[in-house]
């Protein structure tokens, strides 16, 4: 298969920014940032210096860069958090930094995503995050993306299916006592799940504690049971993944989850081993819906 045909384009997502409905002086108003007197000394500054009204509550002391972040974020309808939020990872740039070109990127990656959803209809929206070796960014673009679905609005899922190297509990920062690993192994049901509270519609399965058979617990049944009770509770179901040329877990939760995206990240994977990689899953009969090219 020629893995540049089946590209996921990431483009740049200036639309996402194009809406503008409120104002930030209202809503930082509304917050109690600012009273009227204070916004009318903002916007003299704003005429005499030409200046944005946020720049000018800035520039007079009023509000705080993070005040300011608050109400931008607000006024674009992304749910944030602010820096130095103990609780959660700062690797979630899509949730620390909703302006960072590179939480656009993922906003654009969720954009191409749902569009192939809608276009090919398939039923469950499942998706396997595959790449071939290990530091690709799976664990990072699976958290992104579910934190990006979750905003949206979307019952979101990531399931940690990487037994080996689990990675999502620490970033989510949730308890990785009971996971997926006791769930196949029929030791736990599903109050294995913990929802992330700080993103309402975001639900985590983390890897639990290492067994010591990951790739056979992965090929067993218990495994598509569970997706299929889960797809009746979740609109997306993101699945994190060891390195697939090292192990054959991942063509295992492929064909469970019957649907894959590649990560290869630039300048680091070789192009020969995302394209047996890629011939490997799809003899699953799962589909590849693209390869993500991760520059970082
Ligand atoms: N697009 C990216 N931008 C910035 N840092 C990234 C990106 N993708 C991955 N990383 C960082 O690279 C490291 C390895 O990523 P990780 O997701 O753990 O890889 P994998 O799960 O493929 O082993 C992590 O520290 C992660 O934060
Ligand atoms: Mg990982």
């Amino acid at each position: 298969m020629n893995v540049q045909e089946n590209v996921l384009p990431i483009e740049g997502s200036s639309r996402v920014l194009a809406r503008h409905d409120r104002r930030i002086g209202s809503i930082l108003a509304e917050e109690g940032k600012l009273g009227g007197e204070d916004i009318e000394r903002v916007m003299e500054l704003q005429q005499t210096e030409g200046l944005r009204f946020g720049e000018a509550a800035l520039r007079l002391g009023l509000i705080t860069a993070d005040d300011l972040r608050c109400a931008v974020a607000k006024q674009y309808d992304l749910p944030h958090l602010l820096p130095g939020n103990e609780s959660i990872s700062s690797e979630l740039v899509v949730a620390y930094e909703p302006f960072h070109p590179r939480a656009e990127e993922l906003r654009a990656l969720r954009t191409q995503l749902l569009m192939r959803w809608s276009n090919t209809k398939v039923g469950h929206r499942v998706l396997a995050i595959v790449s071939p070796g290990s530091g690709e960014g799976r664990s990072y673009v699976a958290a992104n993306l579910a934190v990006v679905f979750s905003q949206l609005g979307e019952r979101t899922l990531l399931i940690d299916a990487d037994l080996r190297t689990p990675r999502q509990h620490r970033i989510f920062n949730v308890p990785d006592r009971i996971g997926l690993s006791a769930v196949l192994s029929g030791r736990a049901d599903r109050s294995a799940i913990t929802q992330i509270l700080e993103f309402g519609r975001l639900s985590l399965l983390p890897a639990g504690a290492p067994p010591p058979n990951p790739q056979e617990l992965l090929s067993r049944p218990s495994l598509g049971v569970l997706l299929q009770e889960m797809w009746t509770e979740f609109d997306i179901i993101l699945i994190d993944t060891p390195p697939a040329k090292l192990y054959a877990d991942a063509q295992s939760v492929t064909f469970r989850a019957g649907s894959a995206m590649m990560l290869a990240r630039k300048d680091h994977t070789r192009l020969a081993d995302t394209a047996s990689v890629i011939r490997e899953l799809s003899d699953t009969g799962a589909r590849i819906v693209g390869t993500v090219f991760n520059a970082f």
